[in-house]
């Protein structure tokens, strides 16, 4: 079979042949048919604006992996640190690589006083976190001037561990002012995700201790949310990161693009829906009223996962271990009967929506305790690793910036009116 395809231009039978790499054309090799002809893709369905070594996803099939290790072992075998070291390196590590990584990562916990004192602080008592998350991370970029050598090995590094050891700290300093607790410092005697449960927890006791149970599931949210290659944050990590700004000033734009309830805020906005359904006797006529058109089944379908979500399947598996510790979410019967409905259903099927994984993750993260304001932010803790392994990847390639082509359909060109001349 040929590996290319062959385009002609009906207006002057030219044509060209283009080979097909990796299962895709280059968009530069069709410009050279068709010069001032673009290329039309809202949400940049058909495109692919780079090529990348970090996450492969086959949305027919179901198939996460990182570095081509299957989410599920990664989240079975893992921790979150190591699953980070991965992204960003491209291999697990060793013993003492490991070691060395867990240490850096702890060492850096700590934010500077003033971010806490001079930004955390002084935000409106009832902040939202993730507002406050990014902008603290933009505020981090003024704190840590060196981060612009971002071609500085040494430097980059930094700041890559930087992000990944604050960003649970900011995280739950975020919270903690939003509901008027005082800013609980960092224990590094405790391991990553045990230290950022205490963070957000600790009140008078000399030593938070979670429980493992507990402290191991959200390891494994962690996993799960660590990367998932070219989604909208990602994607705009990569298009700020293209103008060569520093990365925590990428990761703000990250942070930004998270916050949207299309994307972070889908967790949050399935409890809202199953708190709106209320009752099991209103799920038929709320999956209704969804099929004429009245919003959308929050937590289900994707763009990619056109199957099912991978990530969709593991985390029932965590919910059932969180529920044996903190009780059942009351919400869960809820969200069963929906997936139950919705399954069989000829719209869903149709167009292939299935719960994706915020369908299970806002549950688990109510029932231990999170409030719907931070489900975005503990999205932001984990893809912080995914969004700098991008950013790594684009820089060592040598990118072009990012900067698409629109067709317009404005005015035509017209002259300047006075306004005393202007019709009202
Ligand atoms: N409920 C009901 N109908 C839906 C849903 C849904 N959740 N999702 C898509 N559809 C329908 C659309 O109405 C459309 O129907 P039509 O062809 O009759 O017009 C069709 O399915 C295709 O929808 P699109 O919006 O074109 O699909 P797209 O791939 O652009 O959207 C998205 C993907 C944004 C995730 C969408 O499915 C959605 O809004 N889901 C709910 C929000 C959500 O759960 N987001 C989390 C995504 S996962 C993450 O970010 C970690």
């Amino acid at each position: 079979m040929a590996e290319s395809i062959t385009i002609t231009d009906n207006r002057n039978g030219q044509s060209l042949e283009i080979p097909l790499e990796n299962g895709g054309v280059s968009a530069s090799d069709f410009s050279k048919l068709l010069p001032g002809v673009w290329f039309y893709d809202p949400g940049l369905t058909a495109t692919a604006a780079c090529e990348s070594a970090v996450t492969f996803l086959d949305g027919d099939a179901g198939i996460l992996r990182y570095r081509g290790y299957p989410i599920e072992q990664l989240a079975e075998d893992s921790t979150f640190l190591e699953v980070a070291y991965l992204l960003l390196n491209g291999e697990l590590p060793t013993t003492t690589e490991y070691e060395v990584w867990e240490q850096e990562v702890t060492l850096h916990t700590f934010i500077h006083e003033n971010v806490r004192k001079r930004f955390l602080e002084g935000f409106h008592y009832d902040a939202h976190p993730m507002g406050m998350l990014v902008s603290a991370v933009a505020a981090l970029s003024t704190f840590y001037l060196d981060a612009k050598d971002i071609f500085d090995p040494e430097s980059r590094d930094k700041q890559i561990i930087r992000l990944i050891a604050k960003m649970p700290t900011l995280a739950a300093a975020a919270h903690r002012f939003s509901v008027g607790m005082p800013f609980v410092y960092p224990d590094n005697s405790l391991p990553f995700t045990s230290n950022f449960l205490s963070m957000m927890w600790k009140i008078a006791e000399p030593r938070f201790e979670a429980d493992p149970v507990l402290a191991r599931a959200l390891d494994v949210l962690f996993i799960l949310h660590a990367d998932h290659e070219q989604n909208c944050s990602t994607t705009a990590m990569r298009v700020v990161g293209s103008s060569h700004a520093d990365p925590y000033s990428c990761c703000a734009a990250a942070c930004a693009a998270l916050y949207g309830p299309r994307h972070g805020g889908a967790n949050e906005a399935v409890i809202r829906m199953l708190t709106e359904i209320g009752s099991l006797d209103n799920v038929p006529s709320f999956v209704e009223a969804v099929k004429q058109g009245h919003g959308r089944l929050q937590g289900f379908g994707h763009r990619v996962y056109k199957s099912y979500d991978p990530r969709a399947k593991i985390i029932k598996r965590t919910a059932d271990e969180v529920f044996s510790i903190t009780g059942k979410n009351p919400l869960l019967d809820i969200a069963l009967k929906l997936e139950e409905i919705a399954l069989k259903d000829e719209y869903f099927i149709s167009r292939r929506l299935y719960p994706n994984v915020d369908f299970y993750s806002g549950l688990i993260y109510q029932a231990m305790g999170f409030p719907l304001e931070m489900f975005p932010v503990l999205f932001a803790i984990p893809r912080t690793a995914g969004w700098l392994a991008h950013w790594q990847e684009l820089l060592d390639q040598d990118t072009k910036i990012a900067r698409p082509r629109q067709l317009y359909i404005g005015p035509e060109p017209r002259d300047y009116v006075p306004i005393d001349q202007r019709r009202s």
